[in-house]
C-alpha cells in the first residue's frame, strides 16, 4: 500500500501537466507596435511582475520587469533619459536592465519580446 502511495506521488510530479501550456498561457499580447511610438514605453500588467515595453527604434524592442530589485517599488519610465527611475530610494536602471544607480542589487529581469503580424508579444 505504501509503495503504490510513493510511486503515485513520484508519477504526479514526474509527468507533464495534461493540457501543456498554450500558446496564450506563455505569451503576452502587448498590442500593435504601431501603437507605441520610438522612445515610448508601455507598462503591461502580468501577475506579481509588472513589464515595460519600450520601443528603443523602429525595429527594436526591450521588455523589462517594472519591479525594483531593492525592495520591489513600481519603476517610472523616463522617456528624456531613456531609463528607469525607482521612486522610493532613487535607484535607476537603463534599457539593458543594468542598475546605474543606487541601493538595487541586481539587474532587472529581461523578457524576450517579438513583434509577429504587427503585433508585439512578450514571452513570460
Ligand atoms: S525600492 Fe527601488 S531603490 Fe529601493
Amino acid at each position: 500500500m505504501w509503495g503504490a502511495a510513493v510511486a503515485w506521488i513520484v508519477v504526479s510530479f514526474v509527468r507533464p501537466p495534461r493540457s501543456g501550456h498554450s500558446f496564450a498561457e506563455r505569451v503576452l499580447r502587448v498590442g500593435s507596435v504601431d501603437e507605441l511610438a520610438v522612445g515610448q514605453a508601455r507598462l503591461v500588467h502580468h501577475g506579481r511582475e509588472p513589464i515595460f515595453v519600450v520601443r528603443v527604434d523602429e525595429d527594436r524592442l526591450v521588455a523589462l520587469a517594472a519591479v525594483c530589485t531593492h525592495l520591489h517599488c513600481i519603476l517610472r519610465f523616463d522617456r528624456d533619459s531613456g531609463a528607469f527611475a525607482c521612486p522610493c530610494h532613487d535607484g535607476a536602471f537603463d534599457l539593458s536592465g543594468n542598475v546605474l544607480k543606487g541601493p538595487p542589487p541586481r539587474a532587472l529581469n529581461r523578457y524576450r519580446v517579438e513583434i509577429r503580424l504587427g503585433e508585439i508579444y512578450v514571452h513570460v
